[in-house]
């Protein structure tokens, strides 16, 4: 496959654009141009590569964003709202009750009942309180997250948990059959673990690929048999391991 092509206006004609970056800014741009509400006061703003793009799609829409109060999910999810223009409140700050008009995200992987695998950027327990907070919910995914199951191509679960339980934790993961499961790295060796917004680790679980509804319906266990799971029970266990602030797995309202 092409992975990079020349774009073919001529004053573009210098800069090239991979294939998979021109899939993210598709989707980013479809999903807010069908999902932003005009007048929206409360967003929420995630985290990763995707989000560039919706941040550059809300702000082409040409709607009046002077009023609009934007939640970022982390660094450099605020750094980018804040570059855009658009204004930042911080999630600690919003007035009790504040019920966001909509929050935009991106995601790792994404099955057929649309859960999805959230975390490869390390921000996942901040990405899950904005989520939960708004009325609705969007996960931008070009064509490659969808899969079938979770964990087909991305092949294991972030895991947001306390740096004092992380090696409890991954003793319990294994025990619920996940294949060495990890406490993912910082960049440079010398600086140990990498550390979220909230100064906890990252465990990331390798499992098998996990039952969605048919399969259950179809009969399949998903109780951890032979460590093959559904993606509730999955997460509902995992998140019972104390030390575990965070899991992940979006599904549902979770
Ligand atoms: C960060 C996330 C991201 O939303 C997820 O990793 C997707 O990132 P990208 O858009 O770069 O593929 O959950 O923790």
């Amino acid at each position: 496959p092409t992975l990079f092509r020349t774009l073919q206006s001529p004053q573009r004609r210098q800069f090239t654009m991979s294939a998979v970056e021109e899939a993210k800014r598709a989707a980013a741009k479809v999903a807010v141009e069908k999902h932003y509400p005009k007048d929206a006061r409360w967003v929420g703003i995630g985290s990763g590569s995707t989000i560039v793009y919706v941040v550059e799609a809300i702000t082409n829409l040409g709607v009046d964003t002077s009023n609009t109060k934007y939640i970022p999910t982390g660094y450099q999810s605020k750094q980018l709202i804040v570059n855009a223009g658009l204004m930042a409140v911080e999630y600690d700050a919003l007035p009790l009750g504040t019920v966001l008009d909509v929050a935009f995200d991106g995601a790792d992987e994404v099955d057929e009942d649309l859960n999805c695998i959230k975390g490869g950027g390390a921000c996942l327990f901040q990405e899950k309180i904005v989520a939960l907070q708004a009325k609705e919910f969007i996960c931008v995914a070009d064509h490659r997250k969808l899969q079938p199951r979770l964990l087909t191509s991305w092949k294991s679960i972030p895991i947001e948990v306390a740096p004092i339980a992380a090696y409890r934790v991954v003793q319990k993961l294994k025990e619920l059959g996940s294949v060495n499961p990890a406490v993912r790295p910082s960049a440079s060796v010398k600086e140990g673990p990498l550390k979220t917004d909230q100064g906890f680790f990252i465990v990331d679980a390798p499992f098998k690929p996990m039952l969605i509804k048919a399969d259950i319906e179809a009969g399949q266990d998903g109780n951890g048999k032979d460590g093959v799971w559904a993606v509730e029970v999955l997460a509902r266990k995992i998140k019972e391991i104390i030390g575990v602030l965070e899991v992940g797995i979006f599904h549902g309202q979770t």
